[in-house]
């Protein structure tokens, strides 16, 4: 539980396929983030919000191009119905033509208080959605998906894991990779010798300092092998 100061992180996930999101968001470190009371994930269903008796979210694109689109009536709806409640420090909209999601976004929107994230679908949405009600256009990277359902879910684990309290150990999400644009160190566990296949001797010795120089070391030595573009090399 959280001091009655402060309240929960809140995302507000808007979707036309809620059936793919609400067993992740209940799940593992989302769910349990919720049932500690340090964050509330909602997942809420488009067509819940269109005025159209077919409870159709889309229609066909002006101008003759291929594909439907989704209309703003039940995003302006929804939205509408959200902002009326609380305000949001983002509206987010996953599409493969905004800016690409990496840690430093991750860190500054676990500072947030209350989001939005509308997931993208089919061709696209009516674009004047994006320029009254985004506030932010995000990508996962540089590929097309069927849908924003896996960037939301993608984003929402990789913001809510940096909330304080979610993980257990309060120093793991410092020693992530990228955390310093560097890579993490490999890890092992028991036994020390697996088929012959052994654990560095470092790591037995017991020696703190030895044991963060060699950490420090392998993670430079696998950044700048791995992801040189991370050091600006
Ligand atoms: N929707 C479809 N492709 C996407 C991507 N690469 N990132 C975010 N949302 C998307």
């Amino acid at each position: 539980m959280l001091p009655f100061f402060l309240s929960a992180m809140r995302i507000d996930i808007i979707t036309v396929l809620p059936e793919m999101l609400d067993g992740f968001v209940n799940t593992s470190i989302l769910g349990r983030a919720q049932k500690k009371g340090l964050a509330e994930i909602h997942v809420h269903n488009l067509r819940d919000y269109t005025t159209d008796r077919h409870r159709r979210v889309d229609d066909y694109a002006f101008g003759g191009f291929a594909g439907m689109v989704m209309a703003c009536q039940p995003i302006d709806a929804c939205i509408t119905a959200l902002k009326a409640e609380r305000d949001y420090d983002e509206i987010i909209f996953t599409t493969p033509d905004g800016e690409r999601f990496d840690q430093p976004m991750a860190n500054s929107l676990s500072l947030a208080q209350n989001l939005i994230i509308l997931c993208g679908h089919y061709k696209g949405i009516d674009y004047r959605i994006r320029e009254h009600l985004i506030t932010k256009e995000v990508s996962l990277g540089d590929f097309v998906l069927t849908g924003g359902e896996l960037a939301a879910a993608a984003m929402t684990d990789a913001i809510v894991r940096l909330v304080p309290g979610v993980l257990g150990d309060e120093q793991s999400a410092f020693n992530d990779s990228f955390q310093d644009n560097l890579l993490a160190a490999p890890v092992y566990t028991r036994p020390a010798d697996y088929k012959g296949w052994k654990v560095p001797d470092v790591l037995l010795s017991g020696h703190e300092a030895k044991i963060k120089e060699w950490e420090i070391n392998q993670s430079l030595e696998r950044t700048r092998r791995l992801r040189p573009d991370l050091l600006g090399e």
